[in-house]
């Protein structure tokens, strides 16, 4: 892909490539483990390796909602409504979502927060930790981080 001359977002790195792979296989694992079917579950992985697509053409702010829009365009299947969802509303709390936390949102949620920017798997609190050192402590992100941590149980 040629170099976007709009350096005002991210991009996907390396790194965060293999954090996309990283959450996807935590994804396809917590599916199985929630009794998901096979075909649900490589649905899940999809969803994770999917989930910050955005960062090609969005800052980090916008991010999920620009991944939600591209994966809009491929629509169809059973599944798309909720992965699409879950999604556009990673990383947020309830009260920042316009559903509850459905099953596969709370899927990859989970994986999100427990796998680094560079793909390591970590515990959660070694990622909100990361978080709070990137973001700063009370930022946005580590706020609604540790919210959604709290509500997911994961804290
Ligand atoms: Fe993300």
């Amino acid at each position: 892909m040629a170099q976007n001359p709009n350096k005002s977002y991210n991009g996907i790195s390396d790194k965060k490539l293999l954090h996309m792979r990283s959450v996807a296989e935590e994804c396809y694992r917590l599916a199985i483990e929630s009794g998901m079917t096979e075909s649900e579950a490589r649905a899940a992985y999809t969803m994770g390796f999917i989930h910050d697509i955005g960062y090609a053409f969005s800052p980090a702010k916008g991010h999920a909602a620009v991944s939600a829009e591209m994966l809009y365009s491929l629509a169809g299947g059973n599944l798309t409504h909720d992965i699409v969802t879950a999604v556009r509303f990673h990383g947020k709390p309830s009260g920042k979502r316009i559903d509850e936390i459905t099953p596969l949102s709370r899927i990859l949620d989970t994986a999100d927060l427990s796998v680094m920017p560079d793909g390591s798997k970590v515990s959660v609190r070694e990622r909100l930790d990361d978080i709070k050192a990137r973001y700063g402590k009370d930022s946005e992100q580590a706020i609604n981080t540790e919210k959604l941590a709290k509500e997911l149980g994961l804290i």
